[in-house]
């Protein structure tokens, strides 16, 4: 009995230890499984891109590299002729056969010889750059048209400051590899424009912010600021608007610039306020 019953203790260590073993190898494959989906969703959730607050923008200061000159192509609302039609017509056509990387750049397009001017406007998006020579200095019409917005922001209480307007080919190209170098191609797509895509080197483009809030330009906070917001309501009345707004990244390209405003004189800049959609949108060109 008692050999039997030795034996059968000896038995059911045996057991115990298969047992043991089994249940180690059955929690450390547990374990490792759920270390492998903890590190892909981790993974996954971290994009990299930079929240609008850690993007510090363009320079605060003025390129000084190109004297202003007499305005090339000023906006206007004079319908585009035939012949701009049919120029507009095959480049769309070309474009829509060529693939859009995810940016929004039309891959291995090359800069055009000639800027795009759709219904009397010049543009100069991520599809429509202009040409590395295209160099118009700041826009006489949008300086004067500022300066009265910033007389009459100041009736209202804020001091306006246009702190970076025309910005020339060369300029923007050390802007955006400098801004590359720091947070990445991809990053910084969406925040600054690749040289001869930028809307600053058509001089319409004026980046504006409030004297003494220096700290607030180039933020999304200064969109919540009153001087953002008394932009956003009157910049029209003389001819700005908004051009980067909040949840259009898909169709501009860019994220929320509260800053960024386009000159595209009175009547234009009204229909498109009042239409309330993006430049793209307005002319159908997303
Ligand atoms: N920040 C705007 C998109 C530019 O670089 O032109
Ligand atoms: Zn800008």
């Amino acid at each position: 009995m008692k050999r039997t019953t030795t034996y059968g203790n000896k038995n059911n260590s045996k057991k115990k230890y298969i047992w043991f073993g089994a249940s180690v190898v059955v929690i450390l494959v547990a374990a490792i499984a759920v270390f492998m989906y903890l590190k892909q969703n981790n993974l996954n959730n971290q994009t990299g891109v930079p929240t609008p607050t850690e993007v510090v923008e363009e320079e605060k200061v003025e390129p000084n590299d190109t004297k202003p000159i007499e305005e090339n192509n000023p906006p206007s609302n004079t319908p585009a002729d035939e012949t701009d039609k049919t120029d507009i017509n095959d480049q769309e056509q070309q474009q829509e056969e060529q693939p859009t990387s995810n940016n929004g750049y039309i891959e291995g397009q090359p800069l055009p010889t000639e800027p795009t001017v759709i219904e009397g406007v010049l543009l100069a998006n991520k599809k429509y750059p202009l040409p590395s020579t295209f160099a118009p200095g700041e826009s006489k019409e949008a300086r004067k048209a500022f300066e009265q917005m910033a007389a009459d922001a100041r009736i209202a209480g804020f001091e306006l400051v246009a702190f970076s307007t025309y910005r020339s080919f060369e300029y923007q190209d050390t802007l955006y590899n400098n801004y590359v170098s720091r947070d990445g191609q991809e990053n910084a797509d969406r925040y600054s424009a690749r040289p001869g895509y930028s809307e600053h080197q058509t001089g319409l483009a004026f980046d504006i912010g409030e004297k003494g809030k220096e700290d607030l330009w180039l933020t999304e906070e200064f969109g919540e600021t009153e001087a953002g917001k008394w932009l956003v309501v009157n910049a029209n009345k003389y001819g700005f608007i908004l051009r980067y707004p909040q949840g259009k990244e898909a169709i501009t390209g860019y994220m929320y610039e509260s800053w960024h405003f386009r000159y595209l004189g009175v009547d234009l800049a009204t229909k498109v306020k009042q239409a309330n959609v993006t430049l793209e949108e307005y002319l159908g060109i997303q």
